[in-house]
């Protein structure tokens, strides 16, 4: 199906990339990464030109966040994948609760069961439906992830543990930006920075509580083995003087300062009000037509970040997908693989512009009713 549809030129988004991540990043961004010559790529990470930068982000980070003063920064190579291990190796004691919404967050899950010392449970829900953390007693662990990038669901309500010793880890991969949380609230917020903060795949970055430092240096005098990649002293020790924990891409560090400067003009408020605003259109769309459903029911769970819309079995979403592609209008709108459904799933990152994405359902209802 779709073989035969041409998108009229006057419908042609000024980007193709609807994807959740990688995202959009900025051609600008790299036009000034080359206005940066031979003074920023290609230097040691533990000079002043890199230690500027990541100084830059951490700045940026807190301006944006508002985070609180006491609050520490790590950046390290692996990505949140990679994270999953690093928190159940060095910050749980023995148990963590999962509370998970997606193949994301499952896949924590599984992380940490693998790990021999620690004891997992999962406290699931259906592919589509919302789910707030609690404490569940005798977890010293409650994880939880922000925006499930796979389903559209997203945390809402987050449980104060602050007076417990129970730490509250947050994967904020997609939501990160966004999708409104109380960092306060949280011990461990973590993310890749390929998706909201426009950078590229490869690095986590964790804004940790005093509690969950304590916890770091507590778990880390256990007699354990802790993979020598994974030392959260030695995180700490380098985020404190604005250094990764190894080598970095200069050039990924370069894109989400970018990107943070740009957001920063705005705010965070205004941010999110514009991820709502596109929500809004996007959610409202999908409601209005027949051969669409929005898959998140409650809207209270429904992502302001990643929109994820059925799409009736009439119109194979590969064929449409394929067919965009081809044409190089629209890239990655199509569910996560895995959910096994005929689904779009699209970007309402800051990057992604209203109008390119009011042109994008146009686009769609185009294709859709020239088939039927
Ligand atoms: C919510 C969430 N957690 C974790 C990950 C894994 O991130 P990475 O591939 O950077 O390890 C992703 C990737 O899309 C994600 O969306």
């Amino acid at each position: 199906m779709f073989e035969n549809f041409k998108v009229p030129n006057e419908l042609i988004p000024s980007d193709p990339r609807f994807g959740v991540g990688p995202s959009k990043v900025p051609m600008g961004y790299l036009s000034e990464l080359l206005k940066t010559g031979p003074e920023l790529l290609g230097t040691s990470h533990r000079k002043p030109a890199v230690i500027n930068l990541v100084k830059e982000i951490h700045t940026g980070f807190r301006e944006y966040f508002n985070l609180p003063d006491d609050y520490e920064i790590i950046i390290g190579n692996g990505g949140a994948t990679f994270f999953f291990d690093m928190i159940g190796t060095g910050l749980v004691k023995s148990s963590s609760v999962h509370f998970t919404t997606g193949e994301f967050s499952t896949k924590w899950f599984k992380a940490h069961s693998k790990i021999p010392w620690i004891h997992a449970t999962q406290k699931s829900t259906e592919f589509g439906v919302g789910v707030n953390p609690e404490v569940v007693e005798g977890h010293d662990m409650i994880c939880c992830t922000l925006n499930e990038t796979s389903t559209g669901v997203i945390v809402n309500k987050i449980p104060d543990v602050t007076e417990s010793d129970t730490i509250l880890a947050v994967d904020a991969t997609s939501g990160a930006g966004q999708v409104p949380m109380d960092i306060s609230k949280v011990d461990c917020y973590f993310f890749s920075p390929q998706k909201i903060f426009a950078g590229e795949g490869g690095l986590f970055i964790a804004f940790l509580s005093p509690k969950a430092v304590n916890r770091a240096v507590e778990v880390s005098a256990l007699d354990r083995y802790i993979p020598q990649i994974m030392d959260w002293n030695f995180a700490i020790e380098k985020g404190k003087v604005f250094q990764t924990y190894n080598t970095p891409s200069i050039t990924n560090l370069f894109f989400i300062n970018e990107q943070l400067k740009q957001m920063n003009k705005l705010g965070e408020k205004e941010v999110i009000r514009l991820a709502e605003q596109k929500a809004d259109f996007i959610y409202d769309w999908a409601d209005k037509k027949e051969y669409l459903s929005i898959f998140v029911k409650e809207k209270e769970f429904r992502s302001m970040a990643v929109a994820t819309i059925d799409v009736d079995d009439k119109y194979p979403v590969p064929d449409l997908v394929k067919s965009l592609r081809d044409q190089k209008v629209a890239y990655d709108i199509e569910g996560y693989r895995k959910m096994g459904r005929n689904q779009l799933r699209i970007s309402l990152f800051h990057n992604i512009d209203i109008d390119d994405l009011i042109m994008l359902t146009e686009i769609i209802d185009l294709a859709i009713t020239s088939e039927s």
